[in-house]
């Protein structure tokens, strides 16, 4: 029972089959990276506008040796995201499925992230199914969650950033020391030539007694500390600067995801979101998991790790084998921009 997955809430167009036992056959991704890396960030309407242009041709490719009798559903992410791009998405996959009589599911992004890591890829065996419950954290460029999945149509956020996502922190701080875009592959490389320890940035909220995040904080803290600092930074200040600030994001995450962990009895962890795809993340998330003699999920493709239609696929599956009952018409596909309503 395969799905045909669509993903347009950023600044990648990609498309994707996915069947029932979440092992991706086609996948296919469009990135406007380069644009982005040209001013530095993504801009909403230039995303659009290259998402309009190759929406057909990225469906096509991911087509590619399938027949659209091979496809029982459409899956598409409506949303939260950039309204430009995601309204072509799902204008798209309106289309498919009024054409060729499919259901079309409604998928929320972060749940899609959520989903990524049940991916396996042909010819890959499947992999196991999640231990429920499960804390997830999502963390990417846009969105920076901690969530309770309690069953596979049971999930809540428990705690959010109130302001900036680690992704969009790690990206801002690299700009600041000349490094590329995205920032956060680009800073964690530099990170790694850095002194440990050397130079200590703060842990924004680790005493809140929560799950909220805030990184806005910890930019201002990278900004007054280059303006104060008194010389002209050489590539081992870079370096021994990235690190602290690498250093705080992560154990910030680390902290937060793990008093949840305790709290809730928790059989299993995952990471998803662009950022899962930092080695001292995952470095740090698996050694908290084995002092606790539980199991750690990331996602091992690096591609499942940032947008992708193939986490769209896996949540689309997840949504359609549990509501067998729901209609999944093209009225029920409305934009959702409710960052906290999956729409289960
Ligand atoms: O999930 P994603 O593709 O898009 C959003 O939904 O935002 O995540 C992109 C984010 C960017 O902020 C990027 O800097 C960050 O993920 N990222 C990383 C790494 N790879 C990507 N951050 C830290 N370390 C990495 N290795
Ligand atoms: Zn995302």
């Amino acid at each position: 029972m395969n799905i045909l997955a669509l993903e347009t809430s950023c600044d990648e167009i990609s498309a994707s089959i996915v069947d029932e036992e979440f092992c991706v056959y086609s996948h296919i991704i469009f990135s406007s990276v380069d644009l982005a890396k040209k001013t530095g960030g993504v801009v909403p309407e230039v995303a659009a506008r290259d998402a309009e242009k190759k929406m057909v041709s990225v469906i096509e490719k991911a087509m590619e040796g399938f027949s659209w009798d091979d496809i029982s559903a459409i899956a598409v992410t409506n949303g939260p995201g950039l309204i430009g791009s995601l309204l072509v998405g799902i204008e798209a996959e309106k289309t498919i499925a009024v054409l060729h009589q499919k259901p079309l599911i409604p998928v929320h992004h972060i749940f899609g992230h959520v989903c990524a890591n049940l991916l396996s890829s042909h010819p890959e065996k499947p992999k196991q199914k999640p231990k429920f419950p499960s804390i997830v954290l999502t963390v990417s460029g846009g969105h920076n969650d901690v969530l309770l999945w309690k069953d596979w149509d049971d999930i809540q956020i428990l705690g959010s950033t109130i302001d900036d996502a680690a992704g969009e922190c790690f990206d801002k701080c690299a700009r600041m020391l000349g490094l590329e875009y995205p920032g956060g592959p680009a800073l964690s490389r530099v990170a790694e030539m850095g002194i440990p320890g050397k130079i200590h940035f703060p842990r924004p909220m680790i005493h809140s007694g929560d799950y909220q995040f805030s990184f806005s904080g910890l930019k201002t803290s990278l900004l007054y500390f280059l303006r104060d600092f008194p010389k002209e930074l050489t590539p081992a200040d870079t370096a021994n600067i990235a690190w602290g600030i690498q250093d705080a994001i992560i154990e910030t995450l680390v902290l937060k995801s793990f008093i949840a962990v305790e709290r809730y009895k928790i059989q299993e962890v995952h990471i998803s979101g662009g950022v899962s795809a930092n080695t001292l993340l995952r470095k740090r998330f698996q050694e908290e998991c084995e002092k606790r003699g539980i199991a750690f999920r990331f996602p091992k493709n690096i591609v499942f790790c940032t947008d992708n239609a193939a986490m769209i696929g896996a949540a689309g599956q997840v949504m359609f084998q549990n509501r067998p009952q729901k209609k999944w018409n093209i009225e029920n596909v409305q934009l959702n921009m409710d960052r906290k309503n999956f729409g289960f």
